[in-house]
């Protein structure tokens, strides 16, 4: 099998990871980087063999043979620029969140059907040992009816993370914390609960000079029934606390924990016990000042080359990431 041919597109925080992992990726060539912040993806360039950089997508798209490009750009930008990469007849693999909103997410999925391409969105969580031990568990029904979910997403975010940063706590081109922090829970939720048919929610901006909002908590009911409740703040002094999801089933109760889903807290399952060989090695991505969540895009991009060369299933597509953002919107409806 021919090598993919990838190329990233957004080389800041996460972007770099993207890159070191296609750089270690045996299945992948690292064909070209693009930033519009020259100095940076010349540096980046340079660490990493002299790859092709470019400050312009367009430019790297006419150039540049490639099978891929990975979108790690603001959010705002997220669906013009797939929408670039697909109209160019290349496949997309765009950083959480998909997009902003339901129309531009409809608009991406639109340009890479019409281009024959695939849409993926990452979603890196679901490679999390302890999720993966808890979808299993629910797939097989061993926690019976399901009652209620708990979910909190208790984050330090200092001022300089907004600062420092052109898109950062800015509404249009950010959106919300429920966007950059609280996506990936939600698309956990979603995945096993349903969709978010309800939400009540509050909403406030109390420890930083920013256009969104730092803290939130709202009541949510899934499709299935299943109760939630989902309390999200990137106010926590210092350091994050806890990235966590508790379960109450009729036959079981689970809570998956640690800081980010890396842990599971509790497990009493009727007939069920946690497997006793599991180990919880899921690491966080570490920024310096700030860590984000799990660092597992080198198992995704691993399973989306292995599913885009034998048409298995694993990586989330765009028909079902936009489901994340249909629930934003519900959720930060009304406030
Ligand atoms: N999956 C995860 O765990 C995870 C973690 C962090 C960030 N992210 C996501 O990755 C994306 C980027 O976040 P970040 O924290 O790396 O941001 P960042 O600000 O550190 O990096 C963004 C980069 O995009 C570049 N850029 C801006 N406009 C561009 C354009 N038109 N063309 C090319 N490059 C452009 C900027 O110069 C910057 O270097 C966001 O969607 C964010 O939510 C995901």
């Amino acid at each position: 099998m021919e090598k993919l041919r990838f190329a990233v597109v957004g080389c800041g925080s996460i972007g770099k990871r993207h890159i070191a992992v296609l750089d270690a990726e045996p299945d992948a060539v690292l064909a070209a980087i693009c930033d519009i912040d020259e100095a940076k993806v010349k540096e980046l360039s340079e660490l990493y063999g002299g790859v092709p950089y470019f400050t312009d997508i367009h430019k790297m798209l006419n150039e540049v043979e490639l099978d891929f490009v990975n979108i790690a750009a603001p959010h705002g930008l997220h669906a013009s620029l797939s929408i670039e990469a697909a109209k160019a007849g290349k496949h997309i693999l765009v950083e959480k969140p998909m997009a902003l909103s339901i129309k531009d997410c409809n608009a991406m999925i639109a340009a890479a059907k019409e281009n024959n391409v695939k849409l993926f969105v990452v979603k890196q969580n679901r490679f999390n040992a302890p999720i993966k031990l808890v979808k299993q568990a629910l797939d097989l029904g061993k926690l019976g009816k399901l009652f209620m979910v708990q979910c909190n997403v208790m984050w330090n975010r200092h001022q300089e993370y907004y600062d420092l940063s052109e898109w950062r706590g800015k509404l249009s081109l950010e959106g919300g914390a429920l966007h950059t922090q609280v996506s990936h829970f939600i698309d956990l939720l979603i995945w096993w609960f349903g969709d978010v048919v309800e939400a009540k929610t509050m909403i406030d901006t109390k420890n930083h000079q920013i256009e969104i909002e730092d803290c939130g908590i709202s009541a949510i009911r899934f499709s299935s029934g299943v109760m939630a409740s989902l309390f999200w703040t990137t106010c926590v002094y210092n350091q994050n606390l806890e990235g966590s999801i508790s379960i109450i089933g009729e036959k079981g109760t689970i809570k998956i924990g640690g800081k980010y889903l890396n842990k599971i807290e509790f497990w009493d399952v009727q007939s069920y016990p946690m497997p006793e060989e599991t180990t919880f090695e899921d690491l966080p991505n570490n920024y310096g000042k700030y860590q984000g969540t799990s660092s597992n895009h080198d198992k995704l991009i691993h399973s989306l080359i292995e599913q885009f060369t034998t048409n298995r299933k694993g990586v989330v597509e765009g028909d079902e990431a936009i489901k994340t953002i249909s629930a934003i919107e519900t959720i930060y409806q009304n406030v």
